[in-house]
């Protein structure tokens, strides 16, 4: 294992010397002869982590001044500083802890108690570095089975509907985009890294209602008649209730109540005609306000058992013009403002290039 690193800064050899005794069995030590040095060995040495033994009272750059330095370049979660010295008047001792030092330690001392305490320190940092990796670490795995699974159930709708898995994929992305362009625009929904990440998710499974709707209305190739469209309205709601329907523990996480927003409201419309609920403004939560847009934008633009595909310019003209719902003035200039990250590449550019300008990666018309 390789040892841990100790940077010891003093401006007095005698002490340096005797505390590089102390410690060199045990540690990687390096020696600073005052602040100055300890900053710059500090910002020039990669390591994850620096324990810090610092005298206070030195030339050029005192124990303070390096500690206020550790505070402004936020580096606390990786330089832990135990102050040596003699001074130890309660006003020292005090400005240090202010300052962010974890421990203090009186001259003269005994060379057992430095190893022993410093040791400790060691100890519980090495596990709290532990914990915190275990728990960054099933974070990321509990992701990735939800995003295992939201693709796995919205395949299974897209399977039904005949289509490939490229829709629910773009309806991802476009809600990515859109949520990103929203969160620049305005702070008024509180729009996280984590909060747009759930939403994108969840975006995933809009239409999973679509499995309750029979075949034959599902992959007509036609129009509907107005009580087929009827039953093919009722997609929204029951996929909603899927959700709802899930256990108590389960329905109350973040992911499944943001699903059930979109797949319940991500047909209404901003000015209160849309279905199920005719909910108008913003009683629609934004997620669904999102997704729908998100959603119509990609039904237009591709091809489907009843429609051909329209052109991207088709698609935000119709969009822009009103005849595919309504939305909130601010999201129609969101797809605006996107516009050419939707833009299939144009004739000729190869999928690499339309992907490292932005494009989306799966588009297939
Ligand atoms: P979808 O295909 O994902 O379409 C989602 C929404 O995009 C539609 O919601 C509509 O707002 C918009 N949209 C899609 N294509 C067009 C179009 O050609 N023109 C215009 N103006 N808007 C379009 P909507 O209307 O509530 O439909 C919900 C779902 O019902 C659709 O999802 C689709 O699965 C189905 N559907 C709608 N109309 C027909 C149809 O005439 N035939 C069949 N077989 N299915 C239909
Ligand atoms: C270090 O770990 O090298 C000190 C702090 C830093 O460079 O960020
Ligand atoms: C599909 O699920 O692929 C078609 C219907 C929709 O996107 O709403
Ligand atoms: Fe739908
Ligand atoms: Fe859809």
């Amino acid at each position: 294992m390789e040892k841990q690193k100790i940077l010891i800064v003093d401006d007095s050899e005698m002490n340096r010397i005797l505390l590089t005794d102390i410690l060199e069995g045990q540690y990687e030590v390096t020696e600073a002869k005052n602040g100055r040095e300890a900053v710059e060995i500090l910002s020039e040495t990669e390591t994850d982590f620096w324990f810090v033994l610092l005298d206070i009272m030195m030339p050029e750059m005192d124990g303070f001044a390096v500690l206020r330095y550790i505070k402004g370049q936020r580096w606390q979660d990786r330089v832990v500083v135990m102050m040596i010295s003699s001074d130890d008047s309660p006003e020292n001792i005090s400005r240090a802890y202010g300052l962010g030092a974890f421990d203090y330690i009186g001259r003269p001392f005994d060379p057992m108690i430095v190893r022993k305490r410093i040791a400790n320190t060691l100890l519980l940092y090495a596990r709290q570095h532990d914990l915190e990796n275990t728990v960054r670490e099933q974070f990321l795995e509990q992701q990735k089975n939800n995003d295992l699974m939201i693709s796995i159930l919205s395949h299974i709708v897209e399977f039904r509907n005949g289509e490939s898995g490229v829709h629910i994929q773009n309806v991802k992305t476009i809600t990515e985009l859109l949520l990103r362009r929203l969160a620049w625009h305005t702070d008024s929904y509180d729009l996280t890294d984590e909060k747009i990440a759930l939403i994108s998710m969840a975006s995933a499974i809009h239409d999973v209602g679509k499995i309750s709707i029979p075949e034959e209305i599902l992959n007509k190739p036609g129009k509907l008649t107005p009580e087929e469209f009827e039953i093919m309205k009722t997609h929204a709601k029951i996929g909603a209730d899927m959700l709802s329907d899930l256990p108590l523990d389960q329905a109350q996480l973040p992911l499944v109540k943001v699903a059930y927003e979109i797949c319940r409201w991500h047909h209404e419309r901003y000015d209160g005609r849309g279905y199920p609920d005719g909910l108008k403004g913003e009683e629609i939560p934004i997620a669904a306000q999102v997704v729908s847009l998100a959603d119509v934008y990609d039904a237009l633009t591709s091809q489907r058992c009843y429609k051909k595909a329209f052109t991207h310019e088709q698609a935000m003209a119709m969009i822009q013009a009103g005849q595919c719902g309504a939305f909130h003035p601010m999201l129609l200039q969101c797809l605006k403002d996107v516009s050419d990250k939707l833009r299939p590449p144009a004739a000729g550019v190869g999928a690499e290039a339309a992907g490292s300008a932005g494009g989306r990666a799966n588009r297939i018309i």
